[in-house]
This record gives structure tokens, C-alpha cells and sequence, in this order.
């Protein structure tokens, strides 16, 4: 697909000149055969090349890259190609957003949780030095390649970090894929394919009842992240890959849903089970500093009068939104992690 991008690009986009957005790990790879499919297909790219890895999602970047975007002279009849995992999709779809005040934007992502998750859904923005994506745009993509060759590249780590958030929307909205998830065996590239695309159709159906956060529905894709949030800033975002902090956020989640929505303890532990089975963390080590995690919960905007809107699940397959969930049930869901 990767080198029919063009084509594809040619019947979403009338449109002749763009930015392609990837990163020093992702451009070496891929960014050649694009190019020059691009080319083929009438455009006229650039390859902007910014460093790897989260430290790059900021509004500096973003900054830089808007002015290499000028200095090229793109105009507002351009538009931005993101190449890479989710930090690319987000800051490539935020200078979209911003661009002479918005232009296209085509997300190709490299990782599968990007494919998954980040690339659908229209969030994009940076982090600041006090949180995670606390500037940002709703700007959805025009166009979304999933080429699934990319994968072979993506180190193994990576790899099994996507199947957290697979999970997640297994556990809120598929409990056939949570079956499947069950039975998976690995290089099946036919299976593989079939359950991007099903995730892709849980999140985009959840997004599209829900686009801006206003009825609780969209609020169900953060299941588990309430506390990965906190790990991960515990973490200082280096110690844990975000979907890892997810596979540990998902366990004191279901820990909350057997107090408080009646989920039995052998649903949580086929849920512990298939995270492992992806080689996921389900256990913090011990000298990870647990008070920390409480401690960054409380930065937790969602937080009012002690209470939290948290997600729990009642089944593998349902989750719901409730307010009955308190700080102190979460310090000790967290403890037992
Ligand atoms: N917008 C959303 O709705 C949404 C949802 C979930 C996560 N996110 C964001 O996504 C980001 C995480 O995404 P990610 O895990 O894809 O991280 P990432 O973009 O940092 O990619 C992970 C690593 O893999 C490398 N890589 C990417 N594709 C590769 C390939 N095909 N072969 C070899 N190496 C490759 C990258 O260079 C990077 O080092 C976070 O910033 C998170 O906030 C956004
Ligand atoms: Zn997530």
C-alpha cells in the first residue's frame, strides 16, 4: 500500500504540494518509497525529520517544523502526510490543525498502537512541561494507509504495546475479540489485518456518537488509563511505554469493576492472563515508587470532591461511566498492583 500511497492520496486530496512528517528512526525506512510515489502520483513533497521518541511532541517542535513548512513555501492549498507511530501522527495532525489555520491531513501509521488507536479519532496535539497532551486540536485525517508490512520493522516491545489498547477495546466493546485475542498466534498476517480493522471500527463507531468528549461514550476508551496516566507520569514517561502503563492500569481497573460493578474474579484474571500473553506488565517492580502514582493522580483534572469519572467493566464486552469510585478506592487497587 505504501507505494500506491500516492494513488490513494491523488482521490482523497486535489492537492499538489505537502509536508511528509517522520522521524530519524522511521524516515530511513520509509520515507524513500513514499516519496517517490508521491512524485509519480503529481505531488510535490518535502520530508521534514524530527528526532524519535516523546521528547519530541512539544510545541518547540511543532514551531519548527511550521517554519520549515514556510520556508519551503507551502501554502494553504498544502497539506501534511504523518509517517510514524502516535507521536508523529499527533504532531504532524496538530501542525495540520494550525497551518494557515488548518490544511489536510493523512495519517500513515508505522506502530500498531498508531494503526489501532492514535490515527482514528481526529485527537492531535503536544505535551508541555507539566502533562502529557495539554495542547492539542481536533483535526481529523482526510485519509488513514494502513500498509501492515510496515510492522515488520517495529521492534517486538513495540509491537506488543499496541495489543494493550487491542485489548482495552476488547474488554469494553468486543467480547468475541476478547476470544480471539485468546487464541492468537503469531505471523497470521490475515488475522492480523482483520483485527486492526475490527479495532479500528470499535474506535471510530465510540468517536462518532461522541466526537468531543460531551456524553460520556468516548470517555470509555479511557478504560485503564486513569492510572496508567499516573504510572506513567510516576515513571517520569521513561520507564514505562505507553501502552505498558496501560497493561498496569488495566489490573487495579478491574480490581475497581469487581467492587463496583460486579465483575467476577475469573473475568479479571483471563483479562491478567491475555495481557501476559502479549508480554505485557501486569505486576509493577517492586521498587517502583508507588506513593508517586497517587500523588500524580490527584493531578488528574477529572477529580472533583474526591470523586473520579471512571470507567469499569461490568463483563468483558460492556463498560460504563461511574462517579461512586473514590481517590482512596484507587490508592488501594494501586497497592495490590
Ligand atoms: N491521538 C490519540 O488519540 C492517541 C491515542 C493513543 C496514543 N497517542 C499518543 O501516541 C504516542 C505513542 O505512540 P507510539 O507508541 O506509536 O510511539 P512512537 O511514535 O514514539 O513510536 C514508537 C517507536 O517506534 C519507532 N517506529 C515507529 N514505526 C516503526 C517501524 N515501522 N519500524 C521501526 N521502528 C518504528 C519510532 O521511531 C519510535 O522510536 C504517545 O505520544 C501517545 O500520547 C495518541
Ligand atoms: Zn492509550
Amino acid at each position: 500500500m505504501l507505494r500506491r500511497a500516492g494513488a490513494y492520496i491523488r482521490k482523497a486530496l486535489p492537492r499538489k504540494t505537502c509536508a511528509i512528517i517522520s522521524d530519524k528512526n522511521v524516515a530511513p525506512l520509509f520515507a524513500d518509497g513514499v516519496t517517490k510515489s508521491l512524485v509519480s502520483a503529481g505531488f510535490r513533497p518535502i520530508l521534514i525529520t524530527i528526532p524519535a521518541g516523546e521528547k519530541s511532541k512539544t510545541l518547540a517542535q511543532a514551531g519548527v517544523i511550521c517554519d520549515q513548512m514556510i520556508g519551503a513555501g507551502l501554502d494553504r492549498k498544502s497539506f501534511v502526510i504523518g509517517l510514524g507511530g502516535g507521536v508523529i501522527g499527533d504532531i504532524s495532525g496538530f501542525v495540520a490543525a494550525i497551518y494557515h489555520r488548518g490544511v489536510p491531513h493523512v495519517q500513515i501509521p508505522t506502530t500498531l498502537l498508531a494503526m489501532v488507536d492514535s490515527s482514528i479519532g481526529g485527537k492531535t496535539g503536544v505535551n508541555t512541561r507539566d502533562g502529557k497532551n495539554l495542547l492539542g486540536a481536533i483535526h481529523h485525517p482526510s485519509l488513514v494507509i494502513d500498509d501492515i508490512d510496515v510492522l515488520k520493522t517495529l521492534p517486538r516491545r513495540e509491537f506488543n504495546q499496541g495489543f494493550a489498547e487491542i485489548i482495552k477495546h476488547a474488554i469494553i466493546a468486543d467480547a468475541k475479540m476478547f476470544g480471539t485475542l485468546q487464541r492468537w498466534k503469531a505471523a497470521d498476517a490475515a488475522a492480523l489485518q482483520r483485527l486492526i480493522r475490527r479495532n479500528i471500527e470499535i474506535k471510530a463507531k465510540i468517536v462518532a456518537k461522541d466526537e468531543r468528549d460531551q456524553t460520556g461514550e468516548r470517555a470509555l476508551l479511557n478504560f485503564g488509563h486513569t492510572v496508567s496516566h499516573a504510572i506513567e507520569r510516576a515513571g517520569e514517561y521513561r520507564k514505562f511505554l505507553h501502552g505498558e502503563a496501560l497493561s498496569l492500569g488495566i489490573i487495579p481497573a478491574c480490581a475497581i469493576s469487581i467492587k463496583k460493578a460486579g465483575l467476577s474474579s475469573d473475568q479479571r484474571e483471563e483479562v491478567v492472563e491475555l495481557l501476559q500473553r502479549f508480554e505485557l506488565p501486569t505486576r509493577l517492580p517492586p521498587n517502583f515508587p508507588r506513593q508517586k502514582i497517587v500523588e500524580a493522580l490527584k493531578f488528574d483534572k477529572k477529580f472533583e470532591g474526591g470523586k473520579v469519572r471512571f470507567v469499569v467493566t461490568p463483563k468483558i464486552g460492556v463498560a460504563r461511566l461511574t462517579s461512586t469510585v473514590t481517590l482512596s478506592d484507587i490508592r488501594e487497587a494501586v497497592e495490590t498492583l
